[in-house]
């Protein structure tokens, strides 16, 4: 069965008692009105991972995560963190590749397909996120970019880590700019990244594969996504960082 997962991304947002302040709201609505129908996975700034682990270490349906590592193991890399710590602070899940990553931060498919590795290699789970810009799909060469981006970030993966892997599709023209995707636009896309993996490795892999939608997700558009067969969650931005807003988006699920 497919797993079904709500991500909340932070960015650079929340002070540690403002942090503390959300989860701790945040686990208890998700725990008594909600229970059981997804996984749920915040993700802090990596400062506030170990604590958030902690506070949240009874709910069996809430994890952490963290927002980027390094491709590196350990080593004289100034600021950087590794999977490796991430997961010494009970992180599970890591996100790879964030269109603000690429943007700002340089950082290739080549790079985050070492990044994958990296993440994999510690037992934890990528979400690879994948997305094209405004003028891409404009120009209709969106499908060249996604493929590209999903086949040269994971696809020299074995099947059995792919198990491990759940891609975020993030068109970034929907990226805290308040105009989501249509449900259809997600809809296919989504079904076109599940049959590249199909093609790729089988149908069993790709029919497990978790798609998540991320791209001003809220509370009053998460229902129609979620209801799209090949839509398995969200990646959330702003909408994360309030405990109602975020928690509603996990009972659209529901
Ligand atoms: P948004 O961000 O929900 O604020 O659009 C989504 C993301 O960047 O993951």
């Amino acid at each position: 069965m497919r797993k079904k997962i709500i991500a909340g991304n932070w960015k650079m947002n929340k002070s540690y008692d403002e942090g503390m302040a959300l989860v701790s709201e945040l686990s208890n609505m998700v725990k008594d009105e909600y229970h059981g129908s997804a996984q749920v996975v915040i993700i802090p700034p990596a400062l506030y991972i170990n604590a958030l682990s902690r506070m949240t270490a009874d709910f069996s349906n809430i994890s952490t995560g963290a927002q980027n590592c390094s491709n590196h193991v350990s080593g004289a890399y100034t600021g950087e963190i590794s999977a490796a710590m991430v997961k010494s602070c009970g992180g599970k899940y890591i996100i790879i590749g964030h269109s603000e990553r690429r943007q700002y931060f340089g950082e290739t498919n080549d790079w985050l397909a070492k990044k994958i590795d990296a993440v994999l290699a510690e037992n934890l789970n990528p979400i690879y996120c994948v997305g094209e810009t405004l003028e891409e799909r404009e120009g209709n060469t969106h499908f060249e970019v996604l493929k590209t981006q999903v086949s040269e970030g994971l696809f020299h993966l074995s099947a059995e880590q792919m198990a491990s892997v759940v891609i975020a599709y993030e068109p970034v023209w929907a990226i805290g700019t308040g105009k989501t995707a249509s449900t259809q636009q997600a809809q296919e896309v989504h079904a076109f990244i599940r049959n590249l993996v199909k093609e790729k490795y089988n149908e069993t892999v790709a029919d497990n594969l978790t798609i998540q939608y991320g791209g001003s997700v809220k509370a009053d558009n998460a229902a129609e996504l979620f209801a799209a067969p090949d839509i398995d969650g969200a990646l959330v931005g702003g909408a994360a960082l309030q405990s109602r807003s975020f928690a509603d988006i996990v009972k659209a699920m529901a």
